[in-house]
């Protein structure tokens, strides 16, 4: 086998690993949850997620926050600011998913 073949085939589970969670929303359910995102964080958070009432949700933001400690967030709000929990809209999963997604947005400037 090239070496060059060999290389590839050894990276191929870690492509795999990088991406679980976005993976695992179905491409529908995912359009909405971007939407959701856009809609009614970006009301309060800036629809390009720079901040506004709340924080800024950029990726460089949140740089090095934990994704379950984000999804935490989404779930409960922040108590005693306008963070509102979004638990009765969303599961665990799909917080999860939001988390990720935010981790993962580039700002394009
Ligand atoms: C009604 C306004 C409002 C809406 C809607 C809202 N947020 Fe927030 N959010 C806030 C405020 C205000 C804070 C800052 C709380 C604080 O002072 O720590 C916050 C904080 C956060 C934080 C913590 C950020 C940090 O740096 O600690 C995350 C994550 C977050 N919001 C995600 C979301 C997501 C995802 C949505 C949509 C599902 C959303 N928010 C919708 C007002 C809102």
């Amino acid at each position: 086998m090239p070496l060059r073949t060999f290389r590839a085939l050894a990276l191929l589970p870690f492509a795999v690993l990088a991406v679980p969670a976005m993976a695992e929303m179905s491409p529908t359910r995912a359009a909405e949850l971007e939407h959701m995102v856009i809609q009614d964080c970006g009301s309060c958070h800036g629809l390009t997620m720079k901040g506004g009432l709340g924080s800024p949700l950029t990726h460089e933001a949140l740089d090095g926050a934990d994704p379950g400690v984000l999804a935490t967030i989404i779930l409960d709000g922040v108590p005693g600011t306008a963070m509102p929990p979004w638990r009765p809209l969303l599961t665990d999963a799909e917080a999860q998913w939001i988390a990720d997604y935010l981790l993962q947005q580039e700002t394009d400037e």
